[in-house]
């Protein structure tokens, strides 16, 4: 059976990983940082067949890679896909106001952890030279800003998107962007709260995984019909004619 490895797994997103793994009869290797994250998951998934879990310091540049080192020694099992969601603080706070403390701590949760997610699983994904898949979450905020703290943190993640699936274009690794522009929770709060239930929003990485057509994309998700309904467009883009319609605007 295969393996996802899920990254940021016991937040809103990742709860919806979990679940869209499970549903696809495949099982789920989560990393969380402590016993107490790991039975949140289980109480919000409401089970914990299927799941393996391992603890580790996603923010640390050597919490990843530990992991890999585990599952390289038969301590944990193999995995086949990944899909990386750690984020930090979704808060209010004008650009002039963000201390530079908050701004490093916000860059190490929501962007050095999940790039230290990919840089430390996608060798063992490439070596495996079959049927691969690696997913990230990002968000509309990064665009709009309207808090700037977790959108400046969206940035870099677009481009690191950008950039690995340039370089997956052509390999076993499916590399795939969700940019998610509407607000999704964990199934209790998100009932009590009015949006998108964690378990409605695992259709989107269940369609992934099995649509091996998607790949080198960011699968746009604006509103509940395109949940179902998956929207994506190419991340590689020929350099040349991007130019060639940035001066045809000019
Ligand atoms: N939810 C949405 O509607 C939405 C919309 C658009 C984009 N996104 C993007 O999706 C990503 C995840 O969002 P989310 O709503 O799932 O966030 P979340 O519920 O706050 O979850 C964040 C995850 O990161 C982990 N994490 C944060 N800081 C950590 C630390 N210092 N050490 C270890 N783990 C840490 C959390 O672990 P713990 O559970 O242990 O705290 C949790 O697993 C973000 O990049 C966000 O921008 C989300």
């Amino acid at each position: 059976m295969e393996n996802v490895l899920v990254i940021g797994a016991t937040g809103n997103i990742g709860t919806s990983a979990v679940t869209a793994a499970l549903r696809s009869k495949r099982q789920v290797l989560a990393v969380v940082r402590n016993q107490k994250s790991g039975e949140k998951l289980v109480k919000n998934v409401g089970t914990s067949e299927g799941i393996t879990f391992v603890e580790a310091d996603v923010v640390s540049d050597t919490g990843i890679k530990g992991v890999v080192e585990q599952v390289r020694a038969g301590k944990l099992p193999a995995f086949q896909h990944v899909f990386t969601c750690v984020g930090a603080d979704y808060i209010p706070v004008a650009l002039k106001d963000i201390t530079p403390a908050q701004l490093r701590d916000n860059m190490a949760r929501a962007f050095d952890s999940n790039f230290y997610a990919y840089r430390e699983t996608i060798s063992y994904l490439l070596e495996q030279g079959k049927p691969a898949t690696y997913t990230i979450c990002t968000g509309a905020m990064g665009d709009l800003a309207i808090f700037p703290l977790p959108a400046m943190t969206q940035g870099p993640l677009y481009s690191m998107a950008t950039a690995a699936s340039r370089e997956n274009a052509e390999t076993n690794v499916r590399f795939n962007e969700i940019y998610l522009a509407m607000r999704v929770e964990v199934d209790e709060e998100a009932k009590e709260h009015g949006v998108t239930t964690a378990s409605e929003f695992a259709a989107v990485y269940e369609g992934i995984l099995s649509r091996p057509e998607i790949r080198s994309s960011r699968v746009n998700v604006v509103d509940n019909g395109d949940i179902k309904d998956l929207k994506y467009e190419t991340k590689v883009l020929d350099p040349q004619a991007f130019l060639r319609g940035i001066n045809s605007q000019n």
